[in-house]
């Protein structure tokens, strides 16, 4: 069945922004769920005008009605977020919640299809608390009657991404970086481009319904050598020593004084980078064969949207304001 009516919640997000243009492009209809209507300030026009719906995910009956008339829907949301390092461990519940509220509007509605981009990180591997949340949303959604697609990602290089405007921030502002042990631990992370094709080539592909999939790219890279990548590419020189028993808390606190990544979101990834983020299966290369794009295409494809205005993410948990970097 050709899925034809697509509800995209996180719309105004990193990647959901970027995802409506794509399913545009591939001529879907779709449905945008914004928590405050000013957000979905689209610079480019789309082909067909999205609806846009106003909902909240923690306000269950907000969504008595989004989803009617939708064959399948995107979950790419998450509520790390927030000033201040205190308020962050409040994610976890908030998105547990959300994910419960969104399983039961599927559910009524009688969905195809639910495709959730999450993270990579083994259960073994003492997770942190933000990659614990991310795989218990996976499981919430799973658990309803709706088919859901999972897939796994470790760092997404994008202009925008949280990730790796924390990377390009510290390598643009510091010549010295002094970092904690965790900046060497192994993850293998994907371009947004390659993130875009996964997303959007699972609703055209019916096999992958229901199942979960790690994507990842060809380099198994630590966050010291992204940061040593992205100065190379950059042209600039830059000295990266490992420095140990730094308190992830401290390395959060400066991290958010050098960058303008909020603290609420910066704290539960640095937590994150003492878990090692590597596709354990690559099956979702045959079902949808891309070619992967190397990191330094990817950083540099980046930095070409920077220059158009840096990471014009709008959205309000994870702005990062264009800045002068000089
Ligand atoms: N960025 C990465 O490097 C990366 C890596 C791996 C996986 N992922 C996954 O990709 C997904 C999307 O991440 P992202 O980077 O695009 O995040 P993002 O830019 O911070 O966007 C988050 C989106 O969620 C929306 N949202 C948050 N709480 C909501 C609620 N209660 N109701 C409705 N909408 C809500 C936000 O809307 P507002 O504009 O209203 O705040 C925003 O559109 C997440 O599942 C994340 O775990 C991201």
């Amino acid at each position: 069945m050709l899925l034809k009516k697509i509800l995209l919640t996180g719309p105004t997000g990193f990647i959901g922004k970027r995802l409506l243009y794509k399913l545009d492009e591939m001529g879907y209809w779709v449905r945008c769920l914004v928590r405050r209507g000013e957000t979905l300030n689209l610079k480019i026009p789309l082909t067909r005008e999205p609806e846009i719906v106003y909902a909240d995910l923690l306000d269950p009956d907000s969504l008595s009605a989004v989803l009617d008339g939708m064959d399948a829907a995107y979950y790419l949301v998450h509520s790390m977020g927030g000033r201040s390092i205190r308020q962050t461990l409040a994610f976890a519940e908030k998105d547990r919640r959300a994910a419960e509220n969104f399983r039961q509007a599927a559910d009524r509605a009688g969905l195809a299809r639910i495709i959730y981009l999450g993270g990579l990180g083994d259960a073994g591997d003492r997770l942190s608390h933000h990659l614990a949340s991310r795989h218990e949303v996976a499981r919430i959604l799973q658990s309803g009657t709706v088919k859901t697609t999972v897939l796994r990602a470790a760092v997404i290089i994008g202009a925008g991404g949280a990730s790796f405007e924390i990377v390009r921030y510290l390598v643009e502002r510091l010549p010295l970086l002094l970092c904690p042990k965790w900046v060497y631990t192994e993850s293998q992370p994907i371009s947004i481009d390659n993130v875009l094709a996964y997303l959007s080539g699972c609703m055209e592909a019916p096999e992958t319904a229901g199942r979960s999939f790690d994507i990842g790219g060809h380099q198994i890279v630590s966050y010291a050598d992204l940061m040593r990548m992205y100065a190379r590419v950059r042209g600039l020189k830059r000295s990266i020593i490992g420095v140990p028993l730094v308190p992830i808390r401290f390395s959060a606190y400066w991290v958010n004084l050098i960058t303008p990544v909020p603290a609420g979101v910066v704290l539960p990834l640095a937590e994150g980078l003492r878990n090692k983020a590597i596709c354990r299966e690559n099956t979702i290369r045959k079902l949808i064969p891309i070619s992967l794009t190397s990191m330094e295409t990817a950083i540099c494809n980046a930095l070409a949207e920077e220059a158009e205005g840096p990471g014009k993410l709008l959205s309000q948990q994870a702005c990062f304001l264009p800045e002068d970097l000089t």
